[in-house]
């Protein structure tokens, strides 16, 4: 070993012991005599002083040294002299009296300073030189922290007799509803391999062959616009087990996330059990499939204090099939003109038309209607003096609020007013981040209509089950199925989702069949899971879990990258690497493969 102790290690209790440091320059600082340099490497960092009396030759080597050159120092660990102590860190109590000093490797100056705070600087910088930002503290943080997660996984699947297993990656398209990643096959000309977009499919071919308790830390892949909680390639946390129902599922991972939280968080979980709220709740009361339950502000629906309004905002809206609803923005009735047009404008962006605004100024008089001094708004003049009331009413506003309601189809409203909450909830400060808020959300639709294509399509993937008794009106009524599908939610993210799957080949087949998949197709793609339903299949389910994404959560970084060592920008590039990459013409004529002229990458 060149080291005898890591430069996080020392303390009081090493005092008078000689020690052998090595790591890189941190910091240097030259007083003359005396040089002091803050050696850092994974653990932590360590004062090593230099006396160009007591140690000349130490020192002249010292005084070589730069930020984040490599040196070994020995020397002997002494107190810090009387009000030279750094509370701030661990070794803050000694420091290292160097006797020798070597220069291990010289190092270029940095592009960027790793001892300050490199969070404001250039993510791209960050990214092409990896491996200079993995030295801080706070990225090297974050990889202990992953690893302490998936080891935490990897016991308590073990203690409950799971087996980790891998399946492969050269593998068939799987479809998970992004593009597949594919790779030609050199052996079988014009064939290809795709990635596997999750290991589903074979996760169920493993419970038909009697697995029945089965995860695996799979990496996926995925063709698909990558956003900060998106990558190409992640890691899941894959799980799957036969003879259970969702209750099973749902709580063996809300026992693990459980657990887990309490090792790896300060933090308290908000409510345990988690609150599970039906896909339809969700949707009603928070505009998405993933709320955020750390702050209330819940959506409330006035189209019916409204129904018979002449104002055409309203009128118009209702008419064509949409909604009216709102939030209750608490004690914003008071807020700058300004801030409203901002609100207006940040609606906008996710397609409202615009955006109703009433500040409830004062309490209703005994009569229960609203003086006109009591409101503050553009649009109370088109509105009567009950609709006004029944419309406060209906939302819950109390003097001091703002009511923000929006007029549209349900996509635009559940868009516009998610987004609307979590803003309001920031601006206002009611996001409690103190807190874990785990939940479940549960019953999804089983399929969607896609207009574009005019065709069902599965809303999870079509190994989904419905509900027991929601089988007979399969092709009756397809819009109206609920899937045993469930999502885990934590903070407004989706951490994974699973479902209990279809384990019978007639109800595969005409799940298929909905998605206007004909005999021919079915077989090609689907013939292995088909065929092997026959063989006795077992009643089974499962989940997957986005371990980026709970590291990120734990790490309280926003974004999935600052979890992964070497993830790609948000344009699926590798700035390190310099990837993707043209391969050579032999490689090229290998694989069989002539290169068309490139076109604009469809979105
Ligand atoms: P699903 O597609 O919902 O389900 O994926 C499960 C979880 O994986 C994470 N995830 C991602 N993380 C980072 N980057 C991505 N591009 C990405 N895509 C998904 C999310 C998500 O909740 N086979 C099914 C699971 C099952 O039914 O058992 C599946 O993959 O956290
Ligand atoms: P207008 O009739 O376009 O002048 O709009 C009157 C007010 O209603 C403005 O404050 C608009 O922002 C708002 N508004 C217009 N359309 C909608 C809508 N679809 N939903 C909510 N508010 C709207």
């Amino acid at each position: 070993m060149l080291k005898s102790h890591t430069c996080g290690e020392l303390r009081e209790s090493h005092i008078g012991q000689r020690v052998t440091l090595a790591g890189w320059v941190n910091r240097r600082r030259d007083h003359g005599g005396l040089i002091f340099i803050d050696l850092r490497d994974r653990f932590g960092l360590t004062q090593v002083t230099i006396d160009s009396e007591s140690a000349a030759a130490a020192h002249a080597v010292a005084d070589q040294a730069r930020n984040e050159y490599v040196l070994q120092v020995s020397g002997v660990v002494q107190a810090r002299p009387a009000g030279f102590e750094n509370p701030n860190l661990e070794t803050g109590a000694i420091e290292v009296i160097a006797d020798a000093v070597t220069i291990l490797n010289p190092a270029k100056t940095p592009p960027f300073y790793i001892s300050g705070n490199a969070d404001e600087v250039d993510e791209a910088l960050r990214l092409k030189y990896r491996y200079l930002d993995l030295r801080r503290p706070r990225m090297a943080n974050n990889l202990a922290l992953r690893h302490r997660i998936v080891r935490f996984i990897r016991e308590y699947f073990s203690a409950r007799d799971f087996l980790e297993i891998e399946t492969p990656i050269l593998l068939k398209s799987t479809p998970e509803g992004a593009r597949d990643f594919v790779v030609p096959s050199r052996l079988h000309p014009h064939e290809f391999y795709a990635l596997p977009q999750s290991p589903q499919q074979l996760k169920q071919l493993l419970m038909v062959g009697g697995i029945e308790r089965y995860f695996q830390i799979a990496r996926c892949f995925r063709d698909e616009d990558l956003r900060a909680d998106r990558q190409l390639e992640f890691t899941q946390l894959d799980v799957e087990m036969s003879f259970v129902d969702a209750a099973d599922i749902r709580a063996l991972i809300e026992g693990m996330l459980i657990e887990l939280a309490r090792e790896v968080s300060p933090k308290p979980i908000w409510k345990v059990p988690f609150p599970v709220l039906t896909y339809a709740e969700a949707m009603d009361k928070y505009g998405i499939d993933r709320p955020d339950l750390r702050f209330g502000v819940e959506l409330v629906n006035v189209g019916a204090a409204v129904a018979r309004s002449e104002f055409s905002v309203f009128r118009n809206a209702l008419a064509a099939g949409g909604q009216v609803k709102g939030l209750v923005y608490p004690g914003g009735a008071s807020i700058a003109r300004r801030e409203i047009d901002e609100l207006t404008d940040f609606v906008k962006q996710y397609g409202a038309k615009g955006l109703v605004w009433i500040g409830v100024t004062a309490a209703p008089g005994a009569d229960g209607f609203y003086a006109e001094e009591a409101l503050r708004s553009q649009v109370t003049k088109f509105l009567s003096p009950v609709e006004i009331r029944d419309l406060i009413t209906a939302a819950g506003a109390q003097p001091g609020d703002l009511i923000l309601a929006v007029a549209d189809k349900p996509s635009v409203v559940a868009q516009s007013l998610c987004n609307l909450r979590l803003e309001v909830g920031r601006r206002a400060g009611l996001i409690d981040t103190s807190v874990l808020a785990f939940c479940w959300v549960v019953d999804f639709p089983l399929l969607e209509y896609n207009e574009d294509e005019k065709r069902w399509q599965a809303v999870h993937h079509p190994f989904t089950s419905a509900l027991d008794d929601h089988w007979e009106r399969l092709e009756r009524d397809p819009g109206s199925v609920l899937a045993k599908a469930y999502d885990v939610i934590l903070n407004g993210w989706e951490l994974g989702g699973g479902s209990i799957r279809i384990h019978r080949s007639d109800l595969q087949d005409r799940l298929f069949a909905m998605l206007g998949m004909g005999r021919a197709e079915m077989d090609q793609r689907f013939g292995h899971m088909l065929e092997a339903f026959q063989y006795g299949a077992p009643p089974h389910g499962g989940i997957a879990l986005g371990i980026d994404r709970v590291v990120a959560l734990f790490a309280e970084t926003p974004s999935i990258r600052d979890v992964i060592a070497f993830p790609k920008t948000a344009m699926g590039t590798d700035l390190m690497l310099e990837t993707p990459s043209p391969i050579s013409e032999e490689q090229l004529a290998e694989l069989h493969i002539m290169l068309r002229p490139a076109k604009e990458p469809a979105r």
